[in-house]
């Protein structure tokens, strides 16, 4: 028997939910849970503890993934939630992966249940190991749990299990499915202060809705505000609600850069637009040993764009 249906046979024997939640192989032949519930279905990547999809009954799919996205290890999948952890962006130091190593590892199912009302809820989990321990010389434990009712729910929950304090940042990097970029506002942050990535200014202020007409890449400070993302071409919102959060990140890559990335296609920018449930920038994350910092974003569909 291949490895990857070895797997798969493990996977569903300890954590199955008739119904509700079954293994398969996905892309690259990465374990993919596929979850369901009376509201929606949602799928999730192994490797990565990476959320590729989540479409209610009924509707457009809430998420977007790249037609080149690349599955295998070592690269992050682009597009649906990758985990940024533990730091968000570049490191400090040119040998280390941008935006961590969290989304560029194989993850392990740590549990799966139905809550009383039939939700499934599926965690995944990440330990410190040798490779980790060579780009962040610390002991962690890492969990996604993801939970799936009419809105789509996503917990990240750090934990330091060293024995001195540590610092992080991160984010649920999710990716949006949108109509058409011209069609699409973003509210929410209005008058909020950010950091432009492009230009390094962070002494900028938001003023009213954010609409996509170039590059766009920006961190918005002490926000726990939610956002609401306004599509006029599907006629509906995105409701992006958090927690644990101080900091958003709103990104297009636009022509250019989109032109320069190999994993993303050159018109592809039309089709997503990033709001990243983040701690980044100055929203940075202290653990004291034995202390967790969670994470959330829930991301529901309203009908009508206004
Ligand atoms: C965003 C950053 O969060 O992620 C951008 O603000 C970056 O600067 C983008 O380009 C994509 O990053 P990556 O590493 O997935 O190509």
């Amino acid at each position: 028997m291949s490895i990857i249906l070895d797997t798969l046979d493990t996977l569903n024997a300890q954590h199955e939910l008739p119904n509700a939640l079954h293994f398969a192989a996905g892309p690259g032949e990465f374990p993919i849970a596929h979850m369901r519930s009376e509201h929606a279905e949602a799928t999730v990547s192994v490797y990565g503890g990476h959320v590729l999809s989540f479409t209610p009954k009924g509707k457009q799919p809430v998420l977007w993934v790249s037609n080149l996205a690349e599955y295998r290890e070592g690269k992050a999948i682009r597009g649906g939630i990758p985990v940024i952890w533990p730091w968000f962006g570049p490191s400090s130091s040119p040998d280390l992966p941008s935006h961590g190593f969290a989304r560029n590892q194989f993850w392990s199912i740590e549990s799966s249940r139905l809550q009383d009302d039939n939700t499934p809820v599926l965690e995944l989990v990440l330990k410190d190991n040798a490779s980790s321990q060579k780009l962040w010389p610390h002991s962690f434990t890492l969990k996604v749990v993801i939970t799936l009712t009419n809105c789509l729910k996503v917990e990240l929950i750090s934990t330091n299990t060293g024995s001195s304090a540590v610092t992080c940042t991160g984010a649920l990097h999710t990716y949006f499915n949108i109509s058409a970029i011209e069609n699409v506002k973003i509210s929410g942050l209005d008058e909020g202060q950010y950091l432009d990535q492009l230009t390094g200014d962070d002494t900028l202020i938001q003023a009213g809705p954010i609409h996509f007409e170039a590059e766009t890449d920006r961190i918005y400070f002490n926000s726990s505000a939610d956002c609401i993302l306004h599509d006029s071409g599907f006629d509906r919102r995105v409701l992006v609600e958090k927690r644990g959060s101080q900091s958003t990140v709103v990104w297009n890559p636009w022509i250019d850069k989109a032109k320069r990335m190999g994993d993303f296609g050159d018109e592809e920018y039309k089709q997503m637009v990033c709001i990243e449930t983040a701690n980044a920038g100055t929203d940075v994350i202290t653990l004291e040993p034995g202390e967790s910092h969670t994470l959330t974003t829930c991301i529901s569909v309203l009908d009508g764009d206004n």
